[in-house]
């Protein structure tokens, strides 16, 4: 499964890369707008910072405006995948820019038949939002469960990306699941890699470590 980072920070990103687990980025206009420069110069720094897709989401509420969007942003560089609603019009969109050859990450998507409609679009991804699922008191995951089942049966090439990731078990119920690809913001990626037995157990290790290197001295 791939591992991307949902954020529009730079810094963020720069820390994740080192760490060498990020095959990309999702941002959407609530992250961007916390950060203070501009739009542009913004996703130019991220594109530079990670080689796989980083998605920039389009904002007209209309075919055209959606399409001249997704036309200026994907000129800016070659890994921008245009992020568009699960609206009829944004769906219209999805389909031209695959025509275009312009990648495409349909966002706010909530439900089996929404996914389905992503897929025959032509989306290059998916993004089902399990956290907002969650929260509503549906179950998120179900939903990868059932997307995943659909998409298996129609040999469909639209990516699932697992969004709006709340928590660990999120990524491992993901990754048990098979989706193609989970976004976590760096507050989760880095909760993967912790586990108190691993501190307890480097502790441990040092100690007698230690202790044996002063009989020895
Ligand atoms: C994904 O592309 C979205 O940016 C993100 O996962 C939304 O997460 P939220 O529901 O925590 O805002």
């Amino acid at each position: 499964m791939k591992l991307f980072l949902d954020t529009g920070n730079s810094d963020e990103i720069r820390t994740a890369s080192a760490w060498g687990q990020i095959d990309g980025v999702t941002t959407n206009p609530s992250l961007i707008a916390k950060e203070r420069t501009s739009f542009k110069e913004l996703i130019l720094e991220i594109c530079h910072l990670v080689e796989g897709p980083v998605s920039v989401e389009a904002l007209a509420p209309d075919f055209e405006g959606m399409m001249r969007e997704a036309r200026e942003y994907a000129g800016w560089a070659s890994n921008v995948v245009i992020k568009l609603p699960l609206t009829i019009e944004g769906l219209k969109a999805a389909r031209a820019c695959k025509v275009a050859e312009i990648r495409t990450n349909i966002t706010l998507c909530f439900s089996a038949n929404q996914a389905l409609l992503a897929a025959r679009a032509g989306a290059s991804f998916v993004s089902p939002f399990v956290g907002r699922v969650d929260d509503e008191g549906w179950d998120g995951m179900k939903l990868i469960e059932e997307i995943i089942q659909i998409y298996a049966n129609y040999d469909f090439d639209t990516e699932i990306l697992v969004a709006s990731v709340r928590h660990p078990l999120h990524v491992t119920e993901a990754a048990k699941l098979g989706a193609d690809v989970c976004t976590m913001p760096l507050k989760i990626l880095k909760q993967l890699y912790h586990h108190p037995l691993t501190d307890v157990g480097i502790e441990k290790f040092m100690k007698d470590w230690e202790g044996q290197r002063q009989l020895v001295r």
